[in-house]
C-alpha cells in the first residue's frame, strides 16, 4: 500500500472516498453528533445525515455517504469515534483499519483519511497509517478464487508541520509493514513453516534490511548444551533451528543491550503429553512469539535506533515419536539447571530457558521473551490483554510507556517468590509444569529462573496473536500483537 500525505483542505481533495471520525459530544441522555474536523466544508456535507439522527457515532460505526455536496471527494466515509471526550489515537487506529476493511470489501482501492481535529497531528498520522496496513491483511492465501482485495494508495489529509508528519507517515509504514511481515509467517500452516523454512525467511529479510543473521542446527544446539531446548526437538524429524539476528549500529553505545527471545515451536501437538484433535490445527501459530522477534528487528533495522539489538529465536516442532522425550525425563538447560519434565506440553518453556540463558551468553544486558506459552494466560485474561510478567519494576514502566503509545493491551501478572514452590522438583532443580491454578505465573516463574537477575519481561501472547474472529478493525487469523511496542520500547531504550 502506498502512502502519501496531503496538506489540501479535506473538501478538496480530488479522492474516490474521504473517510473523516464522527464524535458525540452529547451526554447521556441526548447524542450531539458532529464532524471532528477543520474544514467547514466537511461539517456543511455532514450536516443532514447527522441531523437525521442516523448517524450516532458510535465507536466503529460506518456511514457512507454517495457524492457528499461541497467535496471533490466521490464518497464520504464517516467513521464513528464514540464520545469526544475519550476519543484518542488508539481508537483512530481501529478506525483506519476498518475503513480500510469497508472500503476494499466494496471494490475500492484508493481512499483518503483525515486527521481528526482533536487528536496531534503527528500521533494521528502514526496511528491511520498503522491501522491502515493492519486492516489491509487477509489470511485467505491458499484460496484458489483469492481475490486478493487491498487498498493499493491512502493519502492521510493533515496540517501541521510537513518534515514532522512526513517523518510520522514513514515510520508508522515501517512498523505497519513489519507486523503484516509477522501475520504472513504466522499464517502460514507448519508444513509451509517449518523451522527451517523460518530460519530462510529470517535470513532473506535479514540480507534486505542490513542485519547479521545465523541459522544454526541440531549440531550446534548440542554443541551449546541447550538441553532444554534440544528436549523438544529431539522428537521431531523436522531439524530445528536456532536463528540470531544481529543489530549493532555504529555509534551505539557498548552497553546495553536488549535481547529479544521468541518460542519459535512451527508445531505443538503437545509431544507425548498430546493434546485433544479439538482446535489443534491452531498450534500452527505457536511460532508467533518468534516471528514477532523477527519482524521487530526489521522494523528495528529500518527505524535505526542506536542501541545494540540481538534476538534469537529457538524454532522447533513439539512432536511425539520414538524419539521424543517421556514424562518423568530429567534434562539439563544450557544454564546447568536441571529440569524435571512433568508435561510434555509445557514445551515452550524449556526452548525459552536456553534461549534465554543464550541471550545473556551473547551479552544481552536486558531480555524480552514473547510467547504464545499458555492456555492459563487466556483463561486470565482472555483474548483482550496479552500478559506481561517482569523481574523488574524500572523495565516494566517504560514498557508500559512504549504500550501506551503503540496503543496495544497488555497486563501486568504477579512473580511473587510463593509461586516458585509450585514447581519444585522431588528429583531435579525444578519442574516444568506445576498445573492447572496460576498455570501463566508458574509458567513465567519457570522462565524467571533462567532470566536470573537480568532485567526481563516476558510476554504471554497465548490468547492475542490469534483474533478469533473477524473484527470491523482486523481479520480474523494472527494479529502481530507486540510488534509494536516491542519496537517502540527498542527506539526508547536508550533515552
Ligand atoms: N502452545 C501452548 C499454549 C497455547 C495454548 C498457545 C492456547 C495458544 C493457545 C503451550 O505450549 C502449552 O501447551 N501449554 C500448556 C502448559 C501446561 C501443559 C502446563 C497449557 O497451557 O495447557
Ligand atoms: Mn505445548
Ligand atoms: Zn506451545
Amino acid at each position: 500500500m502506498k502512502t502519501n500525505l496531503s496538506f489540501t483542505n479535506p473538501a478538496e481533495v480530488e479522492t474516490d472516498c474521504l473517510a473523516v471520525v464522527v464524535l458525540d459530544r452529547g451526554d447521556k441522555d441526548k447524542a450531539d453528533v458532529f464532524a471532528d474536523s477543520a474544514d467547514n466544508a466537511v461539517n456543511e456535507a455532514t450536516k443532514d445525515v447527522i441531523a437525521s439522527g442516523e448517524v450516532a457515532a458510535k465507536p466503529l460505526e460506518t456511514t457512507l455517504i454517495h457524492k457528499p455536496a461541497g467535496l471533490k471527494a466521490k464518497r464520504l466515509l464517516l467513521l464513528g469515534g464514540g464520545k469526544a471526550s475519550k476519543f484518542s489515537a488508539f481508537d483512530l487506529r481501529k478506525l483506519a483499519g476498518a475503513a480500510v476493511r469497508s472500503l476494499k470489501g466494496r471494490g475500492l482501492r484508493s481512499f483518503a483519511i483525515a486527521v481528526p481535529q482533536s487528536l496531534k497531528a503527528d500521533e494521528a498520522v502514526r496511528a491511520a497509517v498503522e491501522g491502515a496496513f493492519v486492516g489491509n491483511f487477509d489470511p485467505d492465501y491458499y484460496k484458489s478464487d483469492r481475490k486478493d482485495q487491498k487498498i493499493d494508495a491512502l493519502t492521510v489529509v493533515a496540517s501541521g508541520d510537513p518534515s514532522n508528519l512526513q517523518k510520522a507517515m514513514d515510520e508508522a509504514r515501517i512498523v505497519g509493514e513489519s507486523q503484516n511481515f509477522v501475520r504472513d509467517l504466522v499464517n502460514e500452516p507448519s508444513n509451509r513453516m517449518t523451522p527451517t523454512i523460518l530460519g530462510d525467511r529470517a535470513k532473506k529479510m535479514a540480507q534486505e534490511v542490513g542485519l547479521q543473521c545465523e541459522v544454526y542446527g541440531a549440531d550446534k544446539i548440542k554443541e551449546l548444551k541447550m538441553g532444554a531446548f534440544w528436549s523438544v526437538a529431539q522428537g521431531s524429524d523436522e531439524p530445528p533451528a536456532l536463528i540470531i539476528l544481529k543489530y549493532e549500529p555504529a555509534g551505539a553505545p557498548e552497553k546495553p543491550v536488549l535481547g529479544l527471545v521468541g518460542k519459535g515451536v512451527t508445531f505443538d501437538t503437545g509431544g507425548i503429553s498430546i493434546k485433544p484433535a479439538d482446535g489443534m490445527e491452531k498450534m500452527k501459530y505457536d511460532m508467533a512469539g518468534g516471528a514477532t522477534m523477527i519482524g521487530a528487528m526489521r522494523a528495528i533495522a529500518l527505524l535505526k535506533p542506536k542501541v545494540k539489538i540481538t534476538a534469537i529465536i529457538c524454532a522447533t516442532e513439539n512432536m511425539p515419536s520414538g524419539k521424543a522425550q517421556k514424562p518423568g525425563d530429567v534434562q539439563i538447560a544450557m544454564s546447568g539447571k536441571s529440569i524435571e519434565i512433568i508435561n510434555t506440553d509445557a514445551e515452550g518453556r524449556l526452548v525459552l530457558a536456553d534461549g534465554l540463558h543464550y541471550a545473556k551468553q551473547l551479552g544481552c544486558t536486558h531480555l524480552i521473551d514473547a510467547a504464545t506459552l499458555t492456555g492459563a494466560v487466556v483463561v486470565a485474561l482472555g483474548y483482550v490483554n496479552a500478559g506481561i510478567f517482569a523481574n523488574d519494576d524500572k523495565m516494566y514502566e517504560r514498557f508500559k510507556n512504549a504500550l501506551d503509545k503503540a496503543g496495544e493491551k497488555m497486563w501486568r501478572m504477579p512473580l511473587d517468590e510463593e509461586y516458585k514452590d509450585i514447581i519444585k522438583s522431588n528429583i531435579a532443580d525444578i519442574m516444568n509444569s506445576g498445573g492447572r491454578y496460576g498455570g501463566a505465573v508458574t509458567a513465567a516463574m519457570f522462565l524467571k529462573e533462567f532470566a536470573e537477575d537480568t532485567p526481563w519481561i516476558h510476554l504471554d501472547i497465548a490468547g492475542t496473536a490469534w483474533m478469533e474472529d473477524n473484527k470491523p478493525w482486523i481479520a480474523k487469523g494472527p494479529s502481530g500483537i507486540a510488534l509494536r511496542s516491542l519496537v517502540e520500547f527498542a527506539r526508547s531504550f536508550n533515552e
